[in-house]
């Protein structure tokens, strides 16, 4: 069913995206694939295909499961449970690694003592097969192991020739961040890598696929009511997957737009709650930043002079540029525009 809200795992669940699932299919013999795009395009969908397409096995990371500043040993836990969700697709192989305990149906990496296995070590054992490592939402490894991690997957890259990694990522700018494809000190610096850069669908395109998803249940909606969600939500497939979920148990359209705006602002905050980490006044500048854009403030002057009017203080440009730089590393914003128009309505209710 088209609008079941879960990443979808088949090929035929998918609509449109064969274009896309077949470069992703002819580019996996290669060692590092980036599947990009802002939330809920479909990233992990096409992932999850694409893997039960290709018959190669696999260990699927979802790196969303780390907490900020995650130490060494919830990295191992959770190399552990994916390696135990691989273990009938790589048992043979990952009951020979020093390190690799198996018990039952789970398996335990140990990371620390005599058995430490290093995550180098780790991929030179299961390159003895051809294995696919991949890592959704890897931005999220970023943190103080980050240097770790990228330096096994450089190491990787050149040493172990049956290991191909695909990382996804929604915040684009991090995720390059986090493997230092720009920094010139970093071991993975001037590699190829295939990217896989995912766009929203076209207007026909959303229209196609709404229509596909209410047929499936027997509903039929007015021409005018599909136009005004696809105005409303832009060709996002999560959003047109939520709005048709929603409409088919009955809400009616203002009520979409209010349950996507909620969940928009929820996400907003706890962005801005993960500032206030960092202290008051910059959580609040983030805030009175995203305000202004969303009200429309779309050159430097503009935003410069909105924002320091809201603080009451010129604000330095340093700051401003580093705030929008964040934003746009986040794939928030990009050329003083929201990148998704429901954030863009949700920042409007910012105070
Ligand atoms: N091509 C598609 N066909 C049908 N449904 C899709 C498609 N792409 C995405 N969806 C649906 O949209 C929602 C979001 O998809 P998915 O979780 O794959 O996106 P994502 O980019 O990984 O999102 P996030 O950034 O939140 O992790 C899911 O409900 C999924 O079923
Ligand atoms: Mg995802």
């Amino acid at each position: 069913m088209l609008f079941d809200e879960r990443p979808k795992m088949k090929r035929e669940e998918l609509f449109d995206r064969e274009k896309e699932l077949n470069e992703l299919l002819s580019n996996l013999h290669r060692p590092l694939i980036l599947l990009t795009g802002v939330r809920r395009i479909g990233k992990t969908s096409l992932l999850l295909v694409a893997l039960n397409e290709s018959k190669i096995p696999y260990i699927l990371i979802d790196a969303r499961k780390l907490k900020e500043n995650y130490g060494f040993k919830d990295l191992y836990y959770l190399l552990s449970t994916s390696l135990s969700s691989s273990l009938d697709r790589l048992g043979e192989v990952l009951k020979k690694i020093k390190g690799v305990n198996i018990l039952g149906m789970s398996v335990e990496l140990s990371w620390k003592g005599r058995n430490y296995i290093s995550l180098a070590d780790l991929f030179d054992h299961l390159n003895e097969k051809r294995v696919i490592i991949a890592i959704d939402e890897a931005q999220r490894l970023r943190g103080p192991l980050s240097k770790e991690i990228r330096d096994a997957i450089a190491h990787a890259y050149d040493y172990d020739r049956n290991l191909t990694f695909i990382l996804t990522g929604s915040e684009i700018g991090l995720l390059y961040d986090f493997l230092g494809i720009e920094d010139q000190t970093s071991p993975l610096y001037g590699r190829y890598y295939y990217e896989l850069n995912l766009n929203r669908f076209s207007r026909s395109e959303s229209e196609g696929f709404l229509e596909k998803g209410f047929e499936e249940y027997n509903v039929k909606v007015e021409k005018n009511i599909i136009d005004d969600i696809v105005n409303f939500l832009d060709g996002i497939p999560g959003w047109l997957t939520l709005a048709g979920n929603y409409l088919v148990s009955g809400k009616s359209l203002e009520d979409v737009k209010k349950i996507s705006i909620e969940i928009a602002l929820n996400e907003i905050f706890n962005l801005l709650e993960s500032k206030r980490k960092v202290s008051e006044i910059v959580s609040r500048r983030y805030r009175y930043v995203l305000k202004c854009i969303s009200e429309g403030k779309n050159t430097w002057s503009k935003l410069f002079e909105c924002v320091s009017e809201k603080e009451g203080t010129a604000i330095s440009s340093n700051t401003l540029s580093n705030v929008l730089h964040q934003l746009e590393g986040m794939s928030i914003i990009q050329n003083y525009e929201f990148l998704d128009p429901v954030y863009k309505e949700a920042c409007k209710r910012l105070l």
